[in-house]
């Protein structure tokens, strides 16, 4: 069986680019007892994986090393199996990483069971759902009635992050990009309101929205949302760092904060990582599984097709140009 995986060759200094990979295609040759052969499906395009190239060691990851197919998460389905555990035609869910197939032993990927539609597993029942739970509702501690903030509020965790907090009897207000992003989140998803960054005065609306301030603020992106946000927090409030993606390129912000705000406020700051977190997704994903159900979560996914299209693709998650949960078709199921 021909497969087609990409590998990295270098290391970006800014964006990520084809120059980067290795295309290698090569007979897969039979299937060694023990494992199972995954037909991939979907990979997913996250942020992180801008520094999963890096060559940070002291991050939560060690880094790919070059010569290794680029690491991602993905969900696919068993085409042949010589181990107990997995049978032909299971869906698995897992970090298959850039390639159409991969042979895996028993615990290198998990059996997920069979809904209506695969895709869950790359939005609410994927990383951007558990993330988002993870941060708003563990780390956050949000109280119903308080005042939530979303910066990268259309993408794939915040718009998740903002739709718990709705759930869980919060006013939400999101920070995104584009007018359809904030219209998308108004108008379908039930967050109160929507600012966009590139046109509207943030420290306006924001007051405007939060008079008393804010209490609870998800961060997803950095830079002039999180900015705004920062100075309209109400005292004791709660900032959870997700993400900061317009630093992942390298970019410096050239504005500093006057950091004496965290004192002045009271405020709390406090980052996370979901890999942090394994140990929680049997909860997290009976939390989101019911929420889910009930209607309370929507996402959208945004496809892209052909594996050797990943790395260029990959960049519209720093340029806004992504709608939804960004991932690669792989396959059809
Ligand atoms: N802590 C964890 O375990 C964990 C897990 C998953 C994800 N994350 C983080 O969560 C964040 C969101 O990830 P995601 O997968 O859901 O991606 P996403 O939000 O679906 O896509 C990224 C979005 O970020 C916005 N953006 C890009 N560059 C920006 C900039 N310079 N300033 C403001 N906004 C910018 C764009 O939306 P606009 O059109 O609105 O600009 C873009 O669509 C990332 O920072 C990611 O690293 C963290």
């Amino acid at each position: 069986m021909q497969n087609l995986r990409l590998t990295l060759k270098s290391r970006p200094e800014g964006k990520l680019g084809s120059e980067h990979f290795d295309r290698v295609e090569e007979d897969m040759g039979p299937l060694a007892d023990g494992k199972a052969r995954v037909r991939v499906v979907y990979v997913s395009l996250d942020p992180a994986m801008r520094g999963w190239v890096s060559p940070d060691t002291k991050s939560y990851i060690p880094p790919v090393q070059l010569g290794e197919t680029m690491r991602s998460l993905g969900v696919g389905i068993v085409e042949e199996s010589k181990s107990d555990g997995y049978k032909v035609g299971d869906w698995v869910s897992g970090t298959p990483g850039w390639t159409k197939y991969v042979d895996v032993a028993p615990g290198e990927i998990s059996v997920v069971p069979q809904m209506d539609r695969i895709e869950h597993y790359m939005g609410v029942l994927g990383l951007p759902g558990v993330t988002a739970y993870q941060g708003l509702v563990i780390e956050g501690q949000p109280k119903e009635g308080e005042t939530l903030c979303v910066t990268g509020a259309a993408g794939s965790v915040g718009s998740l992050a903002g739709q718990i907090g709705k759930a869980l009897g919060l006013r939400v207000i999101g920070i995104a990009g584009t007018q359809e992003k904030c219209d998308w989140l108004t108008k379908e998803l039930g967050f109160d309101a929507a600012l966009n960054y590139k046109t509207d005065d943030l420290s306006k609306g924001l007051a405007e929205f939060a008079p008393d301030g804010i209490n609870l603020h998800f961060e997803n992106v950095g830079g002039a949302p999180f900015k705004a946000a920062f100075r309209n927090m109400a005292a004791h409030g709660r900032m959870i760092f997700c993400g900061f993606i317009s630093a992942y390129n390298g970019d410096i912000d050239p504005d500093p904060l006057d950091m004496t705000t965290i004192i002045r406020r009271r405020l709390m700051l406090k980052g996370f990582t979901m890999p942090d977190h394994y140990a929680s997704y049997p909860m997290l994903f009976s939390e989101l599984g019911k929420l889910m159900m009930q209607g309370k979560l929507k996402y959208r996914l945004h496809v892209e097709e052909g594996l050797e299209n990943a790395p260029v693709v990959f960049n519209k998650l720093f340029d806004g140009s992504n709608t939804g949960k960004l991932v690669v078709k792989v396959s059809d199921l």
